[in-house]
């Protein structure tokens, strides 16, 4: 099976941006599978290409408006060559639907679950005839598609073992743009995995919106179901020297079953990214999130009693609707409680259609959202650091990824647990894995020597 992009410069090429989640830079695989069995070409050169594709995010206003921007760039290609074609795929497609054909923007809009149909619709454009196909489908996985592989090192790779999202979160247009969830037949993940390992990968990362809730129906016996521990396992088992990595988990679904799987297997990584959004039980209810800070505060409590060396960073949301002084400093003292190793934070960004913008005002001002982000960022790079510093004097068996940006002569690499190292080792390369000692740290960065 060919899963590296094909090079042949007497094919139509094909130019892809990516924009948002790692689901979405997994899909673009996905695109660039479908469209090379239709005779296209990767081309990293927008100059050369024929279809110029955008894999587009709506999670925040802002990221959708960097997209506006972007589009713009790229009617000048078409003004400079013709029969260029502009197409919008995924998120910002499905949420936009026709809305993006208005004025001749663009000539292709498909959504997330339309991308088999990519090469008919392609074929079937001219000038005043854009094509769009913005259907969801409850059974749509891509499983059958093996992904062409557009990471750089050949050492970590992506998997899809779902698509959709049902938790219908108040603030999130995920559930809008990426439809029901669905879960992809086990055998079809398993196969890839091996696929990866064989094409000299040493990581994957399984990913979902919430991949504690996957659950694969057998047609025949519910005896027979497989659940996210079960796939973990089958994962695991396909080599101890792949690693196996996950994300996103769902503190409300993310079981024990889960965390005992994990303390099993030594190649199932010591990481787990458990978004929190908010440390306030108001915020949470009205996030409609389904778990309370108390019941958060337990599971993190349990994972670490299990694993006391596990990872776990989280997302938070600052300035949701509503939110008070008191619930901004109920977020930083749960922070501060957990002491998380990483977080993705962000400012809340009203989504058009979902249920916080048709029941709450969005009323917290820009400035004071701002400060509590900048606030929450400060306290998260303490946190980082604190845990950081942690490592220094321990030993870690780390994957190497790739060379170190700031110098050559080094590599880069993860811990089990998630922690980027950076370390000389003379005679190694990508995919090996070495043992290092961590000497010092940053609040982003473990630097190590190699033992
Ligand atoms: N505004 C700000 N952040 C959001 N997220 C999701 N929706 C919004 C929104 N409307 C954040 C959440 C989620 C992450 C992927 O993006 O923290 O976990
Ligand atoms: Fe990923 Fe959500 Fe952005 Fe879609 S909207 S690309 S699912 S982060």
């Amino acid at each position: 099976m060919n899963i590296k992009p094909i090079t042949d410069p007497s094919r139509p090429k094909v130019y892809i941006e990516t924009y948002g989640c790692q689901m979405n830079m997994n899909d673009s695989e996905v695109i660039l599978s479908i469209l090379q069995d239709a005779g296209y070409a990767l081309t990293e050169d927008i100059g050369q290409a024929d279809v110029i594709l955008a894999n587009t995010c709506s999670i925040r206003d802002n990221a959708e408006q960097r997209i506006w921007g972007r589009i713009d760039q790229f009617r000048l290609q078409k003004r400079r060559r013709d029969g260029v074609i502009i197409g919008i795929v995924g998120c910002m497609a499905e949420r936009l639907k026709e809305k993006l054909l208005d004025g001749h923007t663009v000539d292709l809009v498909a959504g997330p679950d339309a991308y088999r149909s990519l090469p008919d619709l392609i074929r079937e454009i001219s000038p005043d005839k854009p094509q769009i196909n913005v259907l969801l489908s409850h059974e749509e996985t891509y499983a059958d598609i093996s992904p062409v592989r557009m990471d750089r090192n050949g050492v970590s790779a992506y998997i899809s073992i779902m698509r959709g999202c049902n938790n219908v979160c108040s603030y999130c247009v995920v559930p809008y743009t990426r439809g029901a969830e669905r879960s992809r037949a086990p055998k079809s993940i398993v196969r890839e995995a091996v696929e990866l390992f064989e094409n000299g990968y040493k990581e994957v990362c399984l990913l979902g919106q919430n991949v504690d809730s996957y659950l694969w129906k057998h047609p025949d016996s519910a005896d027979k179901n497989v659940n996210f521990a079960q796939l973990l396992e089958m994962v695991a088992k396909v080599s101890p020297d792949l690693r196996v990595r996950f994300s996103t988990s769902y503190p409300k679904d993310i079981s024990d079953e889960v965390i005992y799987t994990m303390a099993m297997y030594e190649n199932i990584c010591r990481h787990i990214h458990l978004p929190v959004q908010s440390g306030s039980n108001t915020m949470l209810e009205k996030m409609r999130r389904k778990y309370n800070r108390e019941w958060y505060l337990e599971k993190v409590g349990k994972i670490r009693s299990v694993m006391p060396d596990c990872g776990i960073s989280t997302d938070v949301i600052a300035g949701f609707c509503g939110e008070t002084e008191q619930d901004h400093k109920d977020t930083v003292s749960l922070m501060e409680a957990v002491g998380f190793d990483s977080a993705f934070m962000f400012q809340y960004s009203e989504r058009p259609g979902t249920l916080a913008a048709r029941k709450y005002p969005d009323d917290v001002p820009p400035e004071v959202k701002t400060a509590r982000l900048n606030e929450i960022i400060a306290l998260q790079n303490r946190l980082s650091l604190e845990s950081n510093t942690k490592e220094v004097g321990k030993r870690h068996k780390v994957l190497i990824e790739g060379t170190s940006k700031r110098n050559e002569e080094e590599f880069t690499g993860r811990t089990s647990n998630n922690k980027v190292c950076v370390f000389a080792a003379p005679g190694h390369k990508p995919g090996d894995y070495v043992e290092v000692e961590v000497l010092s740290c940053t609040s982003a960065t473990l630097i190590a020597k190699l033992i």
